[in-house]
């Protein structure tokens, strides 16, 4: 340990500390009216469920999205007429510990056995996304040709995790997913007339931004989202946490929000618990009681009268569940400290220098990888900064990248200029990857302060005078992939 550089151990003890069992903080209402259930509902329930990430350190993503496959098909939805997309590197990764097997939760069980592999590997990026929620098969490129072929009186439930930044959503493949372009095929989704409602819910740092300004009111849409705009949204069963995964895993199991949805329905007659329900006990458990800066604020979004229907019309319910009704007193509680998802690669990488046989080829590997990401990280975050001073001046510049415009605002007017800024950066500094999701605030502002192009280009290239080379570049991508 004592080449380890203090500052950084420092870091990861803190990270690592295990924190006391909270209380809860606030008390769950039980709302006066039972849950809506539409007795004449003769459509079909769909769902979408989307795994943005690859590699194994992010593991908590794809198990999240088998997880939720397990508990819609216990609720009764059919094959058919659940899509999944997945990169599909986990269960058969060289790093599985249980070879084969995905686990959500320290003790659950597999929940990889079954899932249909509809969109996996390179075909798991934005446009096949959009397509399949258009039901466009002539826009898909690979994949199984599954896609939401909804109609007029049907139930559709999305789930999507991941990473994510301000007004975007990571995926495994080819460009990000941007808010405006998300919220063009929901409008256009609703303007087909293909469904009768619609819920949304989404995990990923900033999440919030995906919604936040954009017109769901009146569209029959319901979203939560992990968190609110401005915070990172949190993983769980950590190394290190005090419920943690078992020993042979270097991984964070799932995120706190994923958890709580799935934990929550995973119990429960869902006929007995309404939305509304659902989000205040993920909302609860997401955010520190204690520690109010620490976890994050789940956030509703479009319609909230469909708040008061109850899960099964979207999740269906499982029948061994039909005696537990949902009562305040019998929903899941926080569990332990959360972890930002931003560091949980560093988790990985400590965990693995932590668990190395001393003097070892492979407590050495782990520190230099450790030192690559933290590296690069400070090269992204150094050369954002620089960009601002040098187009802002010294004083200036932090207020104006960070500016947060006031709630019930898109993060930027100009989502075209917002993608241009980022790929002049990327030409001048390198990728920004998935850590340097987390500057698009900045990217934001510079637009909405109306930089042109040209002088971002000027002031990258002062800036970035040189890239170093970059470990993540092939498994984190950025925007020019
Ligand atoms: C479906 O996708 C194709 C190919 O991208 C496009 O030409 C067509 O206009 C799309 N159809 C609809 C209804 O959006
Ligand atoms: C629920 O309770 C009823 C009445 O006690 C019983 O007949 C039924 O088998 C129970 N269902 C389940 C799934 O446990």
């Amino acid at each position: 340990m004592d080449t380890f550089p203090p500052l950084l151990l420092c870091l990861f003890v803190l990270a690592a500390v295990v924190s006391a069992r909270r209380g809860l903080a606030g008390e769950f209402r039980r709302l006066a009216s039972e849950p809506d259930i539409d007795h004449n509902f003769r459509g079909t329930k769909w769902a979408v469920l989307l795994a943005g990430s690859r590699g194994f350190f992010d593991y908590r993503h794809q198990a999240d999205v088998c997880h939720a496959y397990q508990l819609l098909r216990k609720g009764g939805l059919k094959e058919e007429n659940i899509i999944v997309f997945m990169y599909d590197d986990i269960a058969f990764n060289k790093k599985n510990p249980r070879p084969g097997v995905i686990i959500n939760k320290p003790d659950g069980g597999d929940v990889y056995k079954g899932v249909p592999k509809d969109y996996t590997g390179e075909d798991v990026n934005a446009n096949n996304f959009l397509a399949v929620l258009l039901g466009n098969k002539s826009a898909l490129t690979g994949g199984s040709g599954k896609v939401l072929d909804s109609g007029p009186d049907d139930h559709i439930f999305i789930f999507y995790t991941d990473h994510g930044g301000p007004g975007l959503l990571g995926m495994p493949a080819g460009p990000f997913l941007f808010a405006d372009d998300l919220n063009e095929i929901l409008r256009r989704k609703h303007a087909s007339g293909t469904y009768k409602r619609l819920v949304f819910y989404i995990e990923a740092c900033q999440s919030g931004t995906m919604f936040e300004g954009f017109p769901l009111e009146n569209m029959n849409i319901y979203a939560t989202t992990a968190a609110n705009p401005k915070e990172p949204s949190f993983a769980t069963y950590c190394p290190g946490q005090d419920i943690g995964p078992p020993p042979e895993y270097s991984v964070c199991l799932s995120n706190v929000y994923s958890a709580a949805w799935m934990e929550d329905s995973d119990i429960h007659n869902l006929r007995t618990e309404t939305l509304h329900e659902q989000y205040k006990v993920v909302k609860a458990r997401t955010r520190d009681g204690i520690r109010p800066h620490v976890g994050s604020h789940t956030t509703q979004y479009g319609d909230r009268d469909l708040s008061s229907d109850a899960l099964f019309q979207y999740l269906g319910t499982n029948p061994a569940n039909d005696n537990f009704t949902f009562v305040d007193d019998n929903s899941l509680r926080s569990s332990s400290k959360p972890i930002n998802q931003r560091d949980t690669v560093l988790i990985y990488f400590w965990d693995k220098f932590h668990k190395a046989p001393e003097g070892s080829a492979e407590k050495n590997t782990a520190q230099k990888q450790l030192l690559d990401v933290m590296s690069h990280r400070m090269h992204i975050d150094n050369s954002v900064q620089l960009i601002g001073k040098l187009l802002f001046g010294i004083e200036k510049s932090p207020e104006i990248l960070n500016n947060v415009r006031p709630a019930g605002s898109v993060l930027v007017d100009d989502w075209g200029c917002m993608k241009t800024m980022v790929r002049t950066f990327e030409t001048h500094c390198g990728s920004l990857s998935r850590y340097g999701m987390k500057h698009m605030r900045s990217f934001a502002n510079i637009c909405n302060a109306g930089i042109k192009n040209e002088q971002m280009a000027e002031v990258s290239a002062q800036a970035c005078v040189s890239i170093p080379t970059n470990p993540w570049s092939s498994l984190q991508r950025g925007f020019s992939a």
